[in-house]
């Protein structure tokens, strides 16, 4: 009989910490409902530890989501796994604390400064501390492919015997490679007395390019978990790509060992546009599985073959994995209760409050748009519930630009029921836009990354336009905003960034002069 293989989704913890990827607590639990639908067995839901959001949206998604295991991430310290044990409390025995612990030399001697001894008896103290609250215990012996096996093989039997259920293998900076991966876990197998108690599983950062190569070669060698994010978001070069493993092992059964996996397919491509939209991190073109080109042929000798037989220069049925649903779409005429309807069925759980915000924005898209697709509305949602929390509201936008004209721009901004307006030239009108809200809001940004993807298709597709800007406090943050007009969605976008980083302090107002100094105007 086959072996399942689990998924274990770490994108709301290790995507997260993509740099400029940083989800709100609303995204992030439209991410969570959507792993849940995938059918992802254990979502890692963050690091509870790190911050207060970070155990409110644990705590909020070990609540809702009813059908994964749900993890909480914990260095070996009593406070770390004592803030992931109450913050998965709602999760009751579907809840997984994940301890971890360095075990290189090079950890070891740099960044911990402790003996090979002094780790072996932190990880037994920190498996068995968890394992006072719940009986789901996974340790991760970080940078374990640059740690010599003899003592790899003396962590993973200790952890074990402390109680851990899943014992994870990460290759933390991506530096193996598959073949080597391989014999890492057949090493192990072979020699840990104890390997059988618990689960194996792996982690690739894809540093190399060789994630998904070094993920499959592991489970070919007996690993069970694997470890990953949606569209492979991550530090650095980014994690495995999930999408990529599930289809690997199910388009090349066999190949990989008598196993099976749990995903349902057919979410696959929702799944990933869900995280892009949420993360701010757009999928490239060309990229396997999910990418805009996965599923295009523009040779007309490939055309020909595939309208022959599909397998000719297929290998993957695109409908099996989601792409190309047929959908209704909806236009202004819709009422609330058939975009109500649609919502629920794109699995947005709204508010009243928020679905009043959504079903104004709707209306208005509604007059300059004639239908709006499944992903229109979700941008819509996303971007104007991003806006609602905002402290700055866009009023209006007016340009004037051309080959020969100086490209200006006329915001209008509403603070706390107060109207403002100003104007400036830009290099072009986006500039001119950007130019005109620092003016009124006295906060300077610097652009570090700006895209623009049409949301559905066709020439009155809503613009979702994503920046990401620096304020002066060291991190870009990503904004969005939506609209048929892409100067107008470049405003809002914007403005949502900056809204961000001053929600980012507790104290709104420090922020805003903070950010006034940083500008110097
Ligand atoms: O890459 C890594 O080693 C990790 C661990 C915390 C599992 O993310
Ligand atoms: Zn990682």
């Amino acid at each position: 009989m086959s072996e399942q293989v689990y998924f274990f989704d770490t994108t709301l913890r290790d995507g997260e910490q993509c740099p400029g990827a940083s989800m709100n607590f609303r995204q992030k639990l439209e991410v969570a409902r959507q792993l849940e639908r995938l059918g992802i067995d254990i979502i890692e839901a963050g690091f509870p530890c790190i911050s207060d959001g970070d155990f409110e949206a644990v705590k909020a998604i070990a609540t809702e989501i009813k059908n994964c295991r749900i993890a909480g991430l914990a260095r070996c310290m009593n406070n770390d796994i004592e803030a992931a044990a109450r913050s998965l409390e709602p999760a009751g025995d579907r809840a997984r604390i994940h301890v971890f612990l360095a075990t290189s030399p090079l950890h070891r001697e740099y960044k911990l400064k402790k003996t090979k001894d002094e780790i072996l008896a932190m990880a037994a103290e920190g498996v068995a501390f968890a394992k006072s609250f719940v009986n789901d215990v996974e340790f991760s012996a970080e940078d374990a492919t640059r740690t010599e096996l003899p003592y790899l093989a003396q962590v993973v039997e200790t952890v074990i015997r402390a109680g851990a259920t899943t014992v994870n293998i990460p290759d933390t900076v991506g530096y193996t490679t598959p073949n080597e991966f391989y014999k890492t876990i057949r090493y192990l197998k072979e020699n840990v007395p104890n390997i059988d108690e618990a689960i194996i599983a792996v982690h690739c950062h894809n540093d190399l390019g060789l994630a998904t190569a070094n993920s499959l070669f592991a489970v070919l060698a007996g690993a069970r978990q694997v470890e990953g994010t949606i569209n492979g978001i991550g530090e650095r070069a980014g994690n495995v790509a999930l999408e990529e493993v599930c289809m690997a092992l199910m388009t090349r059964k066999g190949e990989f060992g008598d196993v099976t996996c749990g995903l349902t397919m057919r979410e696959i491509v929702r799944t990933s546009r869900i995280v892009a939209r949420m993360s701010g991190l757009q999928v490239q073109r060309s990229k396997a599985i999910v990418g805009e080109n996965a599923f295009a042929h523009s040779s007309g000798i490939h055309q020909h073959g595939i309208l022959n037989k599909r397998e000719t220069y297929e290998i993957i049925d695109p409908q099996e994995i989601g792409w190309g649903e047929t959908e209704l779409p909806l236009t202004k005429h819709s009422g609330r209760a058939a975009v109500q309807a649609k919502l629920k069925q794109l699995g947005h759980v709204l508010s009243d409050e928020e679905m009043q915000v959504v079903f104004e924005r709707f209306k208005k898209v509604g007059d300059s748009k004639k239908f709006i697709y499944d992903d229109d509305l979700s941008a819509i949602v996303d971007t104007s519930l991003h806006e609602s929390l905002g402290l700055w509201q866009l009023d209006f936008i007016q340009f004037v630009a051309g080959s020969h004209a100086k490209p200006t721009a006329t915001v209008g901004l509403v603070k706390e029921g107060r109207k403002y307006v100003d104007s400036a030239i830009g290099n072009g009108a986006v500039d001119a836009a950007f130019k005109a809200i620092e003016r009124i809001t006295k906060c300077r940004g610097k652009l570090i990354d700006y895209s623009v993807n049409a949301a559905s298709e066709g020439k009155d597709a809503l613009g979702e336009v994503t920046v990401h800007v620096d304020f002066g406090n060291g991190k870009p943050l990503a904004g969005k905003g939506a609209s048929t007009d892409v100067i107008e969605g470049s405003a809002r976008a914007f403005l949502n960034a900056l809204n961000r980083s001053i929600h980012l302090s507790n104290n709104p107002e420090v922020r805003y002069l903070s950010c006034e100094e940083s500008a110097g105007i």
